[in-house]
């Protein structure tokens, strides 16, 4: 039985009051808090087992390079990849993002070529596209949305053809919680010999994921999203797009042999197995152990349990925020269609002083434009919205607060 009231107990930052209140924590898509099982997690690798891997044959780095290599085995696992050579360790969604961009992109892509991508995407999934069309004179084209900020399917299907090299979108929008059907687009991207590529910053904590069912070739997200440490996040690729790629970043850790040739004056490199090819340098090695932690507990938890929780708690302040006059709702009408995510706005308030206000009461929400700028513009909000996003550990009884003090901001 699933209850978030036993969740809450694991994370400490609930016992912090602030100015009297109970901190409600609703700005889950920006970051999410840490159980004590993860901040425990770290603080034992760094007491126990602090090392550098790949690098030392004595004890303390073998221990500690068994320990990397089972968090990438792990966190396979949880998205059901083949095994951890499709699975790199990258800072976060944004670099695993950049990297297809810069490794996939400048080998595969040229004038003449499309790359397909959306306008619901958070900035991280368009710009590094625009940035590399510069270069290499591929057209960046974006689908369009519905009144409801569903993704216009119709528009995707006519929109793919021949030219294009590369469908790149996000599984849940993290503005308006909107679940695209990225098995949908896989099947009509390959039908048309184009890779897939999504940003599922916002599923994977959230939601089930099989990306064999899904059929995607690359798929980026962050740990910091989903209870794990901040600073470790995930490509996975599959197996043989990774193999034929080169390294984005290049340098210590991620080499099998380099030779300096007499005859040629210049060095050659050649690259060491999957995934170290992809992570150069001393990586997050605690980070990676914090999410190994973080993707156990939501294991346990179960992922069906975790979506039903908040989808329940969606339906549930959409619900409420009826009993409001002046706000205005954004996103899909239908709960199956749409995340733990509410954007939303107070007529003739800006956003910040909406967040402000909560931010008073203790409730934390993000206001703005959320980094994706060309959605909201496309929304008809240009200033912006206040963001409330919810997690395992957010319950009904804070909703309730939260539409209380709506209530109250409201009538100001
Ligand atoms: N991308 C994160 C958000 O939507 C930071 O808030």
């Amino acid at each position: 039985m699933f209850d978030p009231y036993k969740v809450r107990e694991d994370f400490p930052i609930f016992n912090r009051k602030i100015d009297g209140n109970n901190i409600i924590y609703f700005d889950n898509a920006a970051t999410s808090q840490r159980p004590l099982q993860v901040i425990e997690a770290v603080k034992s690798y760094y007491e126990l087992y602090n090392s550098n891997v790949h690098r030392g044959v004595h004890t303390l780095s073998q221990e500690s390079s068994e320990l990397y290599e089972k968090a990438h085995r792990e966190v396979a696992n949880f998205i059901n990849a083949k095994d951890l050579q499709e699975i790199v360790f990258v800072k976060n969604t944004t670099e695993a993002l950049n990297l297809v961009a810069y490794a996939w992109g400048f080998k595969n892509l040229k004038a003449g070529d499309e790359v397909v991508t959306t306008l619901m995407e958070h900035h991280s999934n368009m710009i590094p596209w625009e940035m590399i069309s510069k270069v290499k004179g591929f057209k960046v084209k974006y689908v369009d949305i519905n009144e409801d900020a569903t993704l216009n399917y119709e528009m995707l299907e006519n929109m793919v053809g021949s030219k294009t090299k590369a469908v790149c979108i996000c599984h849940m929008s993290n503005v308006t919680g909107t679940i695209n059907d990225v098995e949908r687009v896989s099947k009509l991207a390959h039908e048309n010999g184009a890779v897939v590529i999504v940003d599922a910053a916002q599923s994977v904590p959230h939601m089930p994921v099989d990306v064999k069912k899904l059929d995607v070739d690359f798929y980026a997200f962050s740990g910091h999203k989903m209870l794990g440490p901040t600073g470790i996040g995930v490509l996975y690729g599959k197996k043989e797009l990774l193999d034929e790629i080169e390294p984005f970043l290049t340098g210590g850790g991620m080499v099998r042999d380099v030779k300096y040739e007499v005859s040629s004056g210049s060095v050659t490199a050649d690259w060491a197995e999957l995934p170290w090819k992809f992570e150069a340098g001393t990586p997050n090695i605690a980070g990676g152990v914090g999410l190994m932690e973080a993707v156990r507990y939501l294991k346990r938890l179960g992922m069906e349990n975790v979506r039903s929780h908040e989808k329940e708690l969606t339906e549930y302040a959409l619900e409420r925020l009826k009993e409001l006059g002046k706000v205005r709702v954004y996103g899909p009408r239908r709960s199956s269609e749409r995340g733990g995510i509410i954007p939303f706005n107070i007529d003739g308030m800006n956003p910040h002083d909406v967040a402000l206000l909560l931010d008073q009461f203790g409730i934390m929400v993000r206001s703005g434009l959320h980094c994706a700028h060309p959605l909201h513009e496309r929304l008809g909000v240009k200033g912006g919205t206040v963001r409330a996003s919810f997690y395992v550990y957010n319950t009904r009884e804070e909703v309730d607060r939260f539409i209380e003090v709506l209530k109250q901001i409201e009538k100001v």
